[in-house]
Order: structure tokens, then C-alpha cells, then sequence
């Protein structure tokens, strides 16, 4: 054996004694997983054993080197759970599932996990990705003031205004950021209806991603503004019924001008009735007095014979 035939056989047992030591005579694997914000996550790892304990730290990033530094399960600390039961560990058998309810967009991040079971052990790591939330605004007018609010989202999203035209107003309105939960923003974005604006349509855009163009828009009409308005006054005159009672009154009186006029047709009718019957009356009266005097007609020649 040369010395390079020698290194090889060395490197060969090298790395059979490792992966011994490292136990690696069970298969663990874990996924990826991607969650909507404010929904329940779950980092959930599969083995062909029994999985017996399992740690599990927050990394920074899954690719960053010494970023994990919180344990957030350690059953052997007798650890199953943390922040105060919003985190928990399901073992089931072969497969552990790490469950985190209601997201946050701090909650994103890598998640270092050590698997054990009687056959081996194995380490890895899962990136758990967020996704912002894309709620729809709401837009809402008082008096020329139109807002338009996008309660909670990622910081880089935007509000554009256009009129029903699709020309753009976003340079006539003011935009107010403020800081949510877990670094998201509430955007609010004022537009002053002003005569030289004046559409006969508003539309309210927030872009989550400028180059897919992903949006969601809420739009108002000029019309239906006015009637917004409308409401938004007699809600504040505690009066909202008006409008029905309205509809009701109208109803009312279309079926009363209706049962008069239906009133008037069958009286009608009825004369009319009546005026054939005394017709068939008179006819019937007549006929025998008729036939008499047919018969007297028909008698008479014979009288003269
Ligand atoms: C998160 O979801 C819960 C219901 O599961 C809801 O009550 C709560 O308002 C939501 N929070 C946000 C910020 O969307
Ligand atoms: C996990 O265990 C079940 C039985 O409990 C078995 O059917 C399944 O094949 C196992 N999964 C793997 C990946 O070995
Ligand atoms: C879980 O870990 C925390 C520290 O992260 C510790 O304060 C707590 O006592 C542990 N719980 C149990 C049941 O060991
Ligand atoms: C609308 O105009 C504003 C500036 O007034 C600009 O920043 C924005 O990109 C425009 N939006 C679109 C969709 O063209
Ligand atoms: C506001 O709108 C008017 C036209 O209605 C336009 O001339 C003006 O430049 C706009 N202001 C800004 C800041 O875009
Ligand atoms: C919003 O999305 C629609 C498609 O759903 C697209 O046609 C439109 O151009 C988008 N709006 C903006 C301002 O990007």
C-alpha cells in the first residue's frame, strides 16, 4: 500500500466511525414551511423510529453561523412547551410537530432542531417563512374628506389613489404611517375631494408587491359616497330607520292605489254584468209575449178563411 492507498483506507474508516458516533442509523426529516401571519404554524419532522426527545432553538437564519440562541423546546428539561403555551410540541410516534399559534412576523426566522431516537440521533434546520398580511382597506367618506386605511401590514407595501378614470390622485393626498405589532405598519391616506379632483368614482390601492402588482383596491362612487354621507349623518342623528319607513309608506299607498283601481274594474264589470243580464231579462220577457203574437198572426188567416 502506497501512502495515498493508506489515506484513503484511513478516510474510509474515519467516516464510517463518524457517522457511527453520530448514530446516523435513523432518518429524520423536516420541512420547510411557509404561514400566513396571525395563523398557526407547524414545523413538523418525520423518522423511521421512535422518536424519543427533541430540542428545538430560534435561529436568526438558518444559513447563520451561532444565530440560534433561544430554546424554545427541550424535553429533556422536561420543556414541552414556551411562551406561555403559544408554543408546544406534539410527539406522536415517529413524527414531531412544533406548533406556533398566531404567527408573528418576528416569529420568522430558521428553527435548529435535534431529534433522538434509540437508533440514533440528528440535527438540522427548518426555515419558517411569514407571509404579511394582505387585508382589503376600507374607505370611507366624510363630508370631502375621503380615507382610506390599511390597518396592518408589511412596512414596504403602498397606498395609490386614482379616480374612476384610472388616472392617478396619489400625489394629492397625505400619507400617515404608524408602527403596528412585530414591525408591520398602519397606513392611513387622506384625499381632499376638491372641485379640480372631482370623479365621479374613487378607487383606494394597496400594492403589496411592486412588481407582481399584487393589490387589493376598494373603491367608492361619487353616488354612493353621497349616500355613505347620508348615513353617516343619520347614524349620527341616531336615525338610521328613516329610509325603510320610506319604502314602507310607498308600498302602502302603491297598494291602496292599486286595490281602488281593481275596486273601480269590478264595478265596472259588475254594471256591465248587471246591464247584460236586465237585457236578457227584457228578451226573455219578450219572447213568449213575440211568439203570442206570431201565433195570433198565424190564427188570423184562418179566422178570415
Ligand atoms: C388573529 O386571529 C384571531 C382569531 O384567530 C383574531 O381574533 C385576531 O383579531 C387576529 N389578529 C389580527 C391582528 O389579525
Ligand atoms: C412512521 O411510523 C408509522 C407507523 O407508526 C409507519 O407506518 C411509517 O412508515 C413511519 N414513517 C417513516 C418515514 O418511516
Ligand atoms: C422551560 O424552560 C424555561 C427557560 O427557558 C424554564 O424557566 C422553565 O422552568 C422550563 N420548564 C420546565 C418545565 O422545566
Ligand atoms: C402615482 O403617483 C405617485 C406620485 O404622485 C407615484 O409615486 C406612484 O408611483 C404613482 N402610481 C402609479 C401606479 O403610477
Ligand atoms: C393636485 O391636483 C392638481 C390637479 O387637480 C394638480 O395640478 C396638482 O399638481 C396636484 N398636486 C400634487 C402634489 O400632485
Ligand atoms: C391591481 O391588480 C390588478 C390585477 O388583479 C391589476 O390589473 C392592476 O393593474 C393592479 N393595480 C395596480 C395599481 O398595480
Amino acid at each position: 500500500m502506497d501512502s495515498l492507498q493508506k489515506t484513503a483506507v484511513y478516510l474510509l474508516f474515519l467516516s464510517i466511525f463518524s457517522s457511527a458516533s453520530h448514530g446516523q442509523f435513523a432518518t429524520f426529516k423536516c420541512g420547510d414551511v411557509k404561514t400566513e401571519y396571525n395563523k398557526t404554524a407547524a414545523i413538523s419532522c418525520i423518522s423511521n423510529t421512535k422518536i424519543t426527545s427533541v430540542t428545538v432553538k430560534r435561529c436568526e437564519n438558518c444559513n447563520k453561523q451561532n444565530s440560534c440562541s433561544q430554546t424554545i423546546i427541550n424535553t429533556f428539561a422536561g420543556n414541552y412547551s414556551s411562551e406561555e403555551g403559544r408554543i408546544w410540541l406534539v410527539l406522536k410516534h415517529n413524527i414531531s410537530e412544533v406548533h406556533i399559534q398566531a404567527v408573528k412576523a418576528t416569529d420568522q426566522g430558521g428553527y435548529k432542531w435535534y431529534l433522538y431516537s434509540d437508533t440514533g440521533e440528528n440535527q438540522g434546520c427548518t426555515t419558517l417563512e411569514i407571509t404579511d398580511p394582505e387585508i382589503e382597506p376600507s374607505l370611507t367618506m366624510n363630508g370631502r374628506k375621503l380615507a382610506c386605511l390599511s390597518p396592518l401590514g408589511h412596512r414596504q407595501r403602498q397606498i395609490h389613489w386614482f379616480n374612476g378614470h384610472g388616472n392617478n390622485l396619489t400625489g394629492n393626498a397625505s400619507l400617515v404611517s404608524e408602527e403596528a405589532e412585530d414591525g408591520l405598519t398602519s397606513l392611513t391616506t387622506t384625499l381632499h375631494e376638491k372641485p379640480s379632483l372631482a370623479a365621479s368614482e374613487y378607487c383606494c390601492t394597496v400594492l403589496f408587491d411592486v412588481h407582481t402588482k399584487r393589490n387589493k383596491t376598494k373603491c367608492l362612487s361619487a353616488d354612493k359616497a353621497v349616500t355613505d354621507y347620508l348615513h353617516f349623518t343619520s347614524a349620527v342623528t341616531s336615525d338610521p330607520e328613516i329610509p325603510k319607513e320610506h319604502v314602507a309608506t310607498i308600498l302602502v299607498l302603491l297598494f291602496l292605489v292599486l286595490c281602488c283601481f281593481a275596486a273601480v274594474l269590478y264595478y265596472k264589470h259588475r254594471q256591465r254584468a248587471m246591464a247584460r243580464e236586465n237585457f236578457a231579462d227584457v228578451i226573455r220577457n219578450l219572447l213568449p209575449i213575440l211568439r203570442q203574437h206570431e201565433k195570433a198572426e198565424e190564427n188570423a188567416p184562418n179566422q178570415e178563411v
